[in-house]
């Protein structure tokens, strides 16, 4: 799996937890982040590189892309171009948010450049679609919030008063349901559920993701037996001691070791 850095942090405890026999191979490509601030065709080409990477390098039977600003920018891509099966963030996420919600008003939250690909409206009006469900979706972009996750600092007066500003359109909204369209949002979910309100349920496309990943490596009769014990291997495009050093405060202790991912630039 890989994303721009710390975020798919919240898609591989979710795999931790759910697939334990499972051997994992996590890059995180801190040398590059942010992906959400860059252009798509930009972001296209790190993807392809680190999906070509975890193929060629590491010999992965599938790959995660647990980053929704790599899926929007590469998802099609990534799965012409690579001999495994791609599970992305995306489809899972817009799945769970339009199963969630009860009232059919909806929202998404994510960096500037899923919220501009379109990704979600086009995603949740398909699952909309095929159960037969009305809904209205409502998305918002969050410049800063990733940054935030990045410094390590997830709660505080300023993580609060960005929340304010940002989620101002979905709280207008009256969503009753708000997708956390970022793997680093999970990281942000006190603050968010604090200014969402109570009545609001937040629903994380890492969770989802874990479990669609179960789902479809279980169909490819691709899953290991339970009774082994995977192994874990963390790599950063940037500086790896404060990549162990931050990761492990967000994942827990399975980052308890970090190594270089090359980059070929
Ligand atoms: N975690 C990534 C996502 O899900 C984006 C982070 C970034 O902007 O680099 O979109």
């Amino acid at each position: 799996m890989f994303d721009s850095g710390f975020g798919g942090l919240t898609v591989a405890r979710a795999l931790i937890d759910l697939l334990p026999a499972e051997d994992l191979v996590y890059i995180g490509d801190t040398g590059r982040y942010p992906y959400g601030s860059k252009p798509l065709h930009e972001v296209r080409s790190h993807a392809l590189e680190l999906g070509h990477s975890l193929v060629d390098d590491f010999g992965v039977k599938a790959i995660v892309v647990a980053c929704n600003t790599a899926t929007a920018a590469a998802i099609d891509d990534l799965r012409s171009e690579l001999a495994v099966p791609v599970i992305d963030v995306v489809r899972p996420g817009a799945s769970a948010l339009v199963r969630a919600s009860r009232s059919g008003q909806v929202g998404v939250i994510g960096t500037v450049g899923t919220i501009s690909s379109g990704a979600y409206p086009t995603a949740v009006a398909e699952v909309a679609s095929s159960l037969g469900r009305d809904v209205d979706l409502t998305s918002a972009a969050c410049p800063g919030f990733v940054e935030f996750v990045e410094r390590g600092q997830t709660t505080g007066d300023e993580v609060t008063v960005l929340a304010e500003r940002l989620l101002a359109p979905v709280r207008a909204a009256g969503v009753d349901t708000l997708l956390l369209g970022c793997t680093h949002y999970p990281f942000l979910a006190r603050t968010i559920g604090d200014v969402m309100g109570p009545e609001v349920v937040l629903v994380s496309s890492a969770d989802e993701t874990a479990f669609a990943a179960r789902e479809r490596l279980g169909d490819l009769d691709l899953l290991r037996d339970d009774r082994a014990r995977g192994t874990r291997r963390f790599l950063s495009s940037g500086d790896v001691d404060s990549f162990r050093e931050l990761g492990s405060m967000l994942l827990g202790p399975e980052l308890d070791a970090t190594a270089r991912w090359p980059l070929s630039t």
